[in-house]
């Protein structure tokens, strides 16, 4: 007993065995010690005391004495959120990244524009935030039940850059990187709506109300569409200090490419061979653009038709053929399968006891199962997994606290796979700890899925 009991900080230089973002924690009757060579790996330590901190108020505070030496299994410990289909405000933001450090993910994808809604303020294109942030109304429940009916109120937000400035700062004060995501070329009918003229058919649109793919896309024939692709990814540079700007790619029809002279004249001037083949220009022309702005680009795997550009990163969301394809090609690869990365899916087979979901089925015990290094890859290859992420896509979910109910526990499952060494992995005593966890989400409002906790 004594007020003299410390926390002992102490950096170690990096050729020490304490790898980047590791940390030893020495907890005794005497101080606590935590030992690692970057701010991440302390950052990290502190993350695990907490997890150790009793919720309740006690008189005495106990921390049970320990020796862990841990680091990550992986490097791209992910998470990413849909703020298109539906609007998280700033505090809500602030929130998702404090869930997201406490299980130690150091990646938020944004995903802030789609055909339902732009959500960046660009100060060259006014419109996008005076048009595209806005669509009319909404379609309630799911197509296959409701048959489009419309809820008549129109719905909008975005974040200005001062906003985005500030989650920047919030998210790296928690050790946590923010990749932007703009969607192109399909997925673009909200910027589309505010200017046509960078599509095939020169509208006019609006941003979307039901959900689903559109074939209206970016005119890849037309170079003005480069243009203001190219100053907004100008803007977006300038905004995010991270290296890897995501260029989304998924889901592009090929319909209007098909009957547009200016993209049939841009394959015959290419030399491409298909409309797949004009996606893939599309993408390096951009991969070319934002590469020597120093940044890295991403995409859904998609971007493999026609023929990867080089650097860039896949995401594989349709299974992940595409994720071992781009490694044997050394690309490095974010795993985000549907299965069992999607938690918009639902996480109980009980549906008509769960909101209401995209469909889907990713419970529990099969995300913390999830080995993100698939076994069909090349043992050599392996190094081009970054790791995982798990995505949260938002049709469904509008509002902040079913994010919350989807996400959760799901996040701390994946959080296992991406971190821990697969040897000390194991199903009864991830329940066991995340039972207790959940005062600490019960003490923080977390609307998380509580169906884990055994019924006495
Ligand atoms: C996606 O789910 N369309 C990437
Ligand atoms: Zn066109």
């Amino acid at each position: 007993m004594g007020l003299h009991k410390a926390i002992v900080f102490s950096i170690t230089p990096f050729d020490t065995a304490i790898k980047e973002e590791g940390y030893l924690l020495n907890i005794s009757s005497d101080e606590i010690r935590i030992t690692a060579s970057t701010g991440a790996g302390s950052f990290y330590a502190i993350q695990t005391l907490i997890q150790l901190l009793p919720v309740e108020q006690q008189t005495r505070l106990k921390i049970p004495a320990a020796a862990i030496a841990d680091e990550p299994q992986y490097k791209w410990r992910g998470m990413h959120l849909d703020c298109s289909r539906h609007f998280f405000s700033k505090e809500e933001i602030k929130k998702y990244l404090d869930l997201m450090a406490l299980y130690k993910f150091n990646t938020f994808h944004w995903h802030l524009t789609d055909d339902q809604g732009w959500r960046i303020e660009i100060k060259k294109y006014p419109l996008l935030t005076q048009i595209s942030s806005t669509r009319k109304e909404t379609v309630i429940g799911h197509p296959k039940d409701t048959g489009n009916k419309f809820d008549r109120k129109p719905y909008s937000g975005y974040y200005s850059q001062e906003d985005i400035k500030e989650i920047i700062a919030y998210a790296t004060e928690r050790h946590i990187t923010i990749v932007p995501e703009i969607e192109m070329p399909g997925h673009s009918v909200a910027a589309l709506a505010a200017y046509p003229q960078y599509s095939c058919t020169g509208g006019p649109f609006e941003p979307m109300t039901i959900w689903g793919v559109s074939n209206e896309v970016f005119c890849a024939g037309n170079d003005s569409t480069f243009s203001f692709i190219e100053n907004i990814l100008s803007e977006v540079c300038a905004l995010f200090p991270g290296k890897y700007i995501h260029i989304g790619g998924d889901e592009c029809p090929k319909d209007r490419w098909k009957t547009c002279a200016k993209c049939q004249a841009r394959i015959k001037k290419e030399k491409l061979a298909n409309e797949a083949e004009l996606q893939s220009y599309f993408t390096k022309r951009i991969v070319n653009y934002l590469t020597a702005k120093g940044k890295t680009v991403i995409g859904w795997d998609e971007i493999l038709e026609g023929g990867l550009a080089p650097g860039a990163i896949v995401m594989s969301w349709r299974g992940t053929s595409g994720g071992i394809a781009a490694a044997e090609q050394e690309h490095y690869v974010v795993m985000s399968p549907g299965n069992p990365c999607y938690f918009d899916h639902y996480q109980s087979k009980k549906i008509n006891e769960e909101p209401l979901a995209i469909g889907g089925y990713n419970p529990l015990p099969a995300v913390y199962d999830y080995v993100p290094t698939p076994k069909k890859l090349s043992p050599d290859k392996t190094p081009y997994i970054l790791g995982a992420q798990g995505n949260v896509w938002t049709e469904y979910i509008p509002d902040f606290s079913h994010v919350e109910y989807m996400a959760l526990p799901r996040m701390c499952a994946l959080a296992e796979a991406l971190w821990t060494d697969p040897e000390n992995k194991n199903y009864k005593g991830f329940i066991r700890r995340l039972t207790i966890q959940s005062k600490l989400l019960d003490a923080k409002n977390v609307n998380y899925d509580n169906k884990f906790i055994k019924k006495k």
